[in-house]
């Protein structure tokens, strides 16, 4: 086994509210292998995007790294300076946002767009060269040559997002980290992005983090699993591993809530709502939903320990 290319290590990062500091990630642990494609899921507010944020070093107040480490390619991520962060971002560690809209600039030709991350890492080109990274980063998220003299509102959803992704591995980086990247789109072209992405994974070899909260779409595409629960993580296993024998009581239910293809679109959901991440419940954060809760839960935060090669939980059902 090699070294993992990126380390998570007891990770805390709190949003300072004025009712109390809300624990949005809350000493979370995992690794990311080389090569490998993990799926970050959970419901809404379970703190998927804080985390994805925390990586890229973009935590705004009143949100705070409060402590942990965050280690790639040998630097603890929260240790280092601004200036240090910035020459790192693209290069070794990049982020496909979530709205394509958004992320680009509608005065900007497409051109432009994809060259100027490598120009603010000092990368020199001539024209020529120029021309040429923007048809193959284009030709690499399967894009027509015309694209690049367009701009923004001239192309589709799908092509905006394929273009963010194009300026995602324009610096080569290790790590991708990918936000919902296809749920503003409709499911036909999400599925041709995400078809997009899973080819530049195994051309470039990267690694990957694609976070999402539907599951069953989740599980067609990734190599690992991450189950996150009000700001904790609850399992992480091979994603088939995970899906023939959850062991995480919420896992199971994630997947058993499913909606399967005889009920098609009924999505029965899991009975009860998420806690507050201002006061989580004592002792396990699921116990007030779970159905195999007894005392244990209610007192004792449950480790999460590897309990098979690979395979992490945190449940007193598997490690008590
Ligand atoms: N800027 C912020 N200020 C205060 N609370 C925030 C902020 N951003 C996120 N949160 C809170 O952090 C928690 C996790 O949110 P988020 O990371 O967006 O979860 P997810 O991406 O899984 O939906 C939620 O309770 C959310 O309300
Ligand atoms: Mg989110």
């Amino acid at each position: 086994m090699t070294e993992p290319v990126l380390q998570v290590k007891n990770l805390k990062v709190y949003y300072y509210v004025e009712a109390g500091a809300v624990k949005a990630v809350d000493d979370v642990s995992f690794d990311l292998d080389f090569g490998v494609k993990m799926g970050l899921v959970g419901e809404s507010g379970s703190g998927k995007s804080t985390m994805a944020l925390a990586l890229m070093r973009m935590i705004r107040p009143p949100g705070k790294i409060e402590s942990g480490q965050m280690i790639l390619d040998g630097m603890d991520l929260v240790k280092l300076s601004e200036e240090k962060m910035r020459q790192i971002r693209l290069r070794k560690l990049a982020m496909i946002p979530q709205g394509a809209m958004n992320a680009l600039n509608p005065v900007m030709r497409i051109d432009r767009q994809l060259v100027d991350g490598m120009l603010d890492h000092g990368v020199v080109m001539s024209k020529e060269e120029r021309e040429a990274r923007v048809g193959q980063l284009l030709e690499m998220v399967d894009l027509a040559p015309k694209v690049a003299k367009m701009y923004p509102h001239e192309l589709s959803g799908g092509m905006q997002q394929r273009v963010t992704v194009a300026q995602s591995i324009s610096m080569e980086p290790d790590v991708i980290i990918a936000d919902e990247p296809t749920s503003a789109l409709d499911v036909v072209i999400q599925r041709q992005v995400m078809d997009t992405i899973n080819r530049l994974q195994q051309r470039l070899g990267l690694s990957i983090i694609l976070i999402g909260h539907d599951m069953g779409l989740m599980a067609q595409s990734v190599d690992r699993l991450a189950v996150m629960y009000a700001g904790k993580m609850m399992e992480i296993g091979e994603t088939r591993a995970m899906f023939r024998s959850p062991l995480h009581p919420y896992t199971r239910l994630l997947i058993e809530s499913l909606p399967v293809l005889e009920n098609k679109g009924v999505f029965s959901g899991i009975p009860g709502i998420t806690p507050s991440l201002l006061n989580p419940p004592e002792g396990c954060v699921f116990h007030t939903r779970c159905p195999k809760a007894w005392d244990l839960c209610r007192e004792k935060i449950p480790e999460f320990a590897e309990v098979q090669p690979g395979r992490w939980v945190a449940c007193h059902l598997h490690t008590a």
